[in-house]
Order: C-alpha cells, then structure tokens, then sequence
C-alpha cells in the first residue's frame, strides 16, 4: 500500500496498487471534487506534485500539455509509489457525510 498525501489540506492515507486515489480519499474521509468517475469529466483534475501513477483507462482526458503540468484524474490514477497531491478544492468529511467549509488549520 502507498501513502497519499493531499496538500494543502494536510490530509495522508493509505492507498492500494489497485485503488484510485479518489477511492483512497473517499475511504479515508477526504472529499474531493467528482463527478463521471471514469477519467472524462475532468472535474477531479488536480496535479500531481510527486510520485509515479498508472490509469486504470487507456485514454484519461489528460493533453500532453496537462500532463507536462503535472495534471492527474485521480478518480482514475493508480499509486505506482507514495504520492504529492496538490488539490487546494479537497475538503474534510465530517461524521454525517457533510463537507467540512473549513480548510486547514
Ligand atoms: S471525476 Fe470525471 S474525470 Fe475524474
């Protein structure tokens, strides 16, 4: 299992081989933004600050100009080492499955 940290929140879980780290942030109470879930909406976008990923599809709509930004869809990245997420949009879940407002602290 790999470690994924998001930054700016703070926020650090652990994340299996065959897990998306959108499962991953789920499972561990940290929300971040999503809709298709399958690697074509873009909504997730966020970058990739270090570490090695996989996709789990062929074709995430990434352009090779994301991609030199650093740009991921972690709805469909596969950890292949510990991860640096920057996703300034990822917020705490509370216990009632609400979004936190806050930020870090
Ligand atoms: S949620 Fe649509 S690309 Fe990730």
């Amino acid at each position: 299992m790999w470690q994924v940290r998001i930054e700016p929140l703070g926020a650090t879980f652990g994340c299996d081989a065959t897990e998306s780290v959108l499962e991953a942030a789920q499972r561990a109470g940290v929300h971040l933004p999503r809709s298709c879930r399958n690697g074509s909406c873009r909504t997730c976008l966020c970058h990739l600050r270090s570490g090695e990923l996989a996709y789990r599809i062929d074709w995430p709509s990434l352009s090779p100009d994301d991609k030199d930004e650093g740009a991921m869809l972690p709805c469909v990245a596969l950890p292949r080492s510990d991860l640096m997420v920057w996703a300034p949009q990822a917020r705490p879940v509370n216990a009632d499955g609400d979004q936190s407002a806050a930020g870090p602290t």
